[in-house]
């Protein structure tokens, strides 16, 4: 059993929590997750690391409350605890220093960002972040991006805070400002990270994304997470989650993806019928897409 010493609600229904597993926390590098069970018999939830703290055994996560499995979590309080967290899964993040390493994170997918930044600025790169959500007050993350980045861009959709636009309009100004970029990294919504291959590809900016197809077991057995990179099939949970976005095939990935949304739909209208006494604003309108 995995307790929960800390949890922080850090952004409409986007939660910091962190979680005693010591095996994990001793071993884990940027770019690894978890997979969590938030009840005996539940969903596996996979969840990046955040980051972890070797000698209190801890490690932290952050998730955004879309179905039924991560409103479970989020239901989960201090001193109780997670009956199964697995890990570290996947590969670590490739981390050379080569000099200017431009990280670009949206949504949710800012805190899987967050420790490959931290990583790359500790090899010695000079880390730029951009990071993008909805809304001000979907912002996730900030002040840690503050503490390693050279220089941070924060983005909102709605120009509700810091500069109007998407991560991908910031980041092709970059580029156009002559700024010298060795390498990108994105994490976040499919859309997003297709989108910022494309903005690096005339330029031949080495450009690694971090997918997040539907994953089961997480040890390479099930084949749900298999993707398409330069024609070859791979399984996202053990050859990634980080691969070559000018590879990638974003279109089978979505059209993968797209193929559960019914069965989500259904499943998330059961829980709001069940649980709708109990419901917070959490699903009431349910966000898009997590990274
Ligand atoms: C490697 C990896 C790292 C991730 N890291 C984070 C993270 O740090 N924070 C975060 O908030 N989310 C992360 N996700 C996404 C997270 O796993 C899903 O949001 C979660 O499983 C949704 O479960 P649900 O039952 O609440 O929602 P559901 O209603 O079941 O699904 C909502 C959406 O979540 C995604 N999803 C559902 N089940 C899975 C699954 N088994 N595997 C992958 N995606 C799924 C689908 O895109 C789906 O449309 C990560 C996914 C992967 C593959
Ligand atoms: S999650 Fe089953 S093979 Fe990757």
């Amino acid at each position: 059993m995995n307790e929960i010493v800390a949890k922080r609600r850090i952004a409409k229904d986007v939660y910091r929590i962190s979680v005693k597993a010591p095996h994990i926390a001793a071993r884990r590098k940027a770019g690894q997750f978890v997979i969590v069970v938030a009840h005996e018999g539940g969903e596996r939830i996979p969840l990046t690391i955040l980051s972890s703290d070797a000698e209190k055994g801890t490690i932290d996560l952050v998730f955004l409350v879309v179905g039924g499995s991560t409103l479970e979590l989020s239901r989960l309080e201090e001193g109780q605890s997670i009956p199964h967290v697995a890990g570290p899964l996947g590969k670590p993040t490739d981390i050379e220093a080569v000099g200017t390493v431009v990280v670009v994170g949206g949504g949710v997918g800012t805190a899987a960002a967050c420790p490959i930044a931290a990583a790359s600025a500790e090899a010695g790169n000079n880390v730029i972040s951009i990071i993008g959500a909805r809304s001000s007050d979907l912002v996730i993350l900030e002040e840690e991006f503050k503490g390693f980045s050279e220089r941070l861009i924060v983005c909102t959709d709605d120009g509700s805070y810091g500069r109007r636009g998407f991560v991908t309009e910031a980041l092709a100004e970059l580029i156009e400002s002559g700024q010298q970029i060795d390498e990108v990294v994105a994490v976040g919504p499919l859309v997003m990270m297709s989108a910022v291959a494309e903005t690096t590809r005339p330029h031949r900016i080495k450009t690694v994304v971090s997918l997040n197809p539907i994953m089961v077991d997480g040890t390479g057995m099930c084949g749900g997470c298999r993707v398409s990179v330069g024609g070859k099939t791979y399984f996202a949970c053990v050859d990634g989650p980080e691969f070559d976005g000018h590879q990638v095939d974003f279109g089978e990935l979505a059209s993968r993806l797209g193929a559960y949304a019914d069965f989500e739909k259904t499943s998330l209208e059961r829980i709001r019928e069940v649980h709708a006494c109990l419901l917070d604003d959490a699903l009431k309108d349910k966000p898009s897409q997590p990274s």
